[in-house]
């Protein structure tokens, strides 16, 4: 497996999916965070970092059980501060070196650039420039700006470059880092889903034995599949509990219940719509609702679950995002994310958790659950928000309400996969606002509601762009819903980004 040490660089995340989109494993440590163990590793990363490595305030790893002792690839900050640090001269360029350049290579048939053409393009991020190479270091390339943007140390296998790889901008980038991995450190591309699935299946037998579980169902693409994952591994010991808040999409409760009972899950289905919508009423501040909903679900999949007896253990769907420990950019201090789907349960339910897609990123968990069989419906899922329809009726809930948006976002959504459009957007929705507006229909005025429709594009949901929807796929749309959907006359489109926008409208 391949250690990728962070320094804090946006990009750290990023060397995570290119060298797993090349089927090796790798994990994200933190820089002052090395893994005790480091020698279990076959091959270390050094991230970048917004810090020059003339701060005083920049990290500083202890590298002595890596460098020259594991195949080592220094990234920008990390190319940086192995000049600095073993015999090189660093300093602040005159400009800011941004942007794309050409690379000229030095040495040919060197391993790392083995089938990268001359003048390859390349992404660089940097305000101090290698001025001095360390003198058992070998330039390996230059750009017309940066004298040393690749740099090797004699009788090492250690390797500095001053761009960036795992950025789309550097056109080679994934050549060579595979270059690095497969030529230089030697590692065989063993990571896929049918591994990954295999290596759980196993580890989830010895962790959980002969104990029960309990676990959450959303619908949603994680929940699903660290599902189907568990009942591979210890099949009926698993006890999957799915609560109808009353505030998902329409029929959505009995059809995805369906679906996950013909997956021979033990599911049992919990219609709690009542206890949320009574909570609800007369709520309208939207965080006061998502406060309301989280714990009205943390009791009765608490009832559920001490119902079921001796139950040992909580799966969760968290995935790596969720868990990456990340450097403060404000500091050397650690902090760390943590998220639980099902919004934290209370401590005297005392049971141990486990994550089995922990280490995987979204497109992975999609890729595994195709492994696992799981139907394409379901692994294709838009995200739905846990809080559901309750934070896309603005103002007031009410059945009524609901089941108006039910019907409206009923006839987007499937107007968006008549149309083949529903694969090519990200998330898509339909909002119920707050608001009447005048209409006519017939010869009669009318003084109904609005909805909104929001489709978007993102790759995580941190930033996104409204979708172009053609103009005759919204016009069917808008035709159907003022005509089907009574108490509905009026239907807009959301074109705003985020940011300065959110996705959802609470
Ligand atoms: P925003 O509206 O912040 O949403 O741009 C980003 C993504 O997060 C989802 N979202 C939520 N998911 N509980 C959830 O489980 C929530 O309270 C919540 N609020 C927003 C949203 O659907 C989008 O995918």
């Amino acid at each position: 497996k391949v250690l990728i040490l962070d320094f804090g660089s946006q990009y750290t995340q990023l060397i995570a999916r290119r060298v797993r989109e090349l089927n090796f494993y790798c994990e994200i440590f933190p820089f002052n965070k090395i893994p005790e163990e480091v020698s279990e590793f076959s091959a270390v990363i050094l991230s970048g970092s917004p810090f020059s490595v003339r701060n005083e305030k920049a990290p500083q790893p202890d590298l002595s059980k890596i460098k020259g002792k594991l195949p080592l690839l220094a990234v920008c900050f990390g190319a940086q501060y192995i000049a600095h640090h073993f015999g090189g001269r660093v300093e602040a360029s005159n400009t800011r070196e941004f942007g794309r350049a050409n690379l000229n290579m030095i040495k040919e048939a060197e391993l790392l650039f083995e089938s990268i053409e001359e003048q390859s393009q390349v992404w660089m991020s940097h305000s101090d420039s290698i001025k001095e190479l360390p003198s058992n270091a070998v330039r390996l390339a230059s750009t017309k700006d940066v004298l040393n943007a690749a740099y090797r140390i004699d009788g090492e296998d250690t390797y500095g470059i001053q761009f960036h790889p795992e950025v789309y901008h550097t056109t080679d980038g994934k050549q060579l880092l595979a270059n690095f991995l497969i030529k230089i450190a030697d590692l065989k591309p063993s990571w896929t889903p049918a591994t990954f699935v295999d290596l759980s299946i196993e580890e989830l037998k010895q962790t959980i034995g002969k104990e029960k579980v309990v676990l959450g169902l959303s619908g949603g693409v994680d929940s699903t599949v660290a599902a189907v994952l568990l009942h591979q591994a210890i099949g009926t010991q698993l006890h999957c509990i799915f609560v109808n808040n009353g505030l998902l999409r329409k029929d959505e409760f009995n059809s995805v219940l369906d679906q996950y009972k013909g997956m021979g899950l033990n599911v049992k289905g919990v219609d709690a719509s009542d206890r949320f919508l009574d909570a609800l009423a007369g709520i309208s501040d939207p965080e006061t609702k998502r406060k309301k909903i989280g714990n009205i679900f943390i009791d009765v999949f608490d009832d559920e679950a001490t119902s079921i007896k001796d139950v040992t253990f909580l799966a969760q769907g968290t995935i790596y995002p969720d868990v990456i420990e990340s450097v403060s950019v404000n500091g050397p201090s650690a902090t760390i994310k943590s998220h639980h789907n099902v919004g934290g349960l209370p401590d005297y339910m005392k049971l141990k958790i486990v994550e089995p897609l922990k280490m995987l990123f979204k497109d992975e968990v999609r890729r595994v659950g195709a492994e696992l069989g799981i139907a394409k419906n379901l692994i294709g899922r838009h995200p739905f928000p846990g809080p559901g329809l309750a934070i896309r009726i603005l103002g007031d809930i009410t059945r009524d309400k609901v089941r108006i948006l039910q019907e409206v976002d009923h006839i987007f959504i499937n107007g968006l996969r008549t149309w083949g459009l529903y694969d090519k957007v990200w998330q898509a929705g339909a909002i119920l606002l707050p608001v009447n507006s005048v209409g006519v229909m017939g010869d009669e005025r009318t003084y109904e509601k609005v909805v909104a429709l929001r489709a978007v594009e993102s790759t995580d949901g941190m930033t996104a762009d409204w979708v172009d929807l053609p103009y005759k796929f919204l016009q069917e749309t808008s035709n159907k819903i003022i005509n089907q959907v009574a108490g509905v006359n009026r239907v807009v489109y959301d074109i705003s980004s985020k940011p300065p926008a959110t996705i959802e409208w609470e």
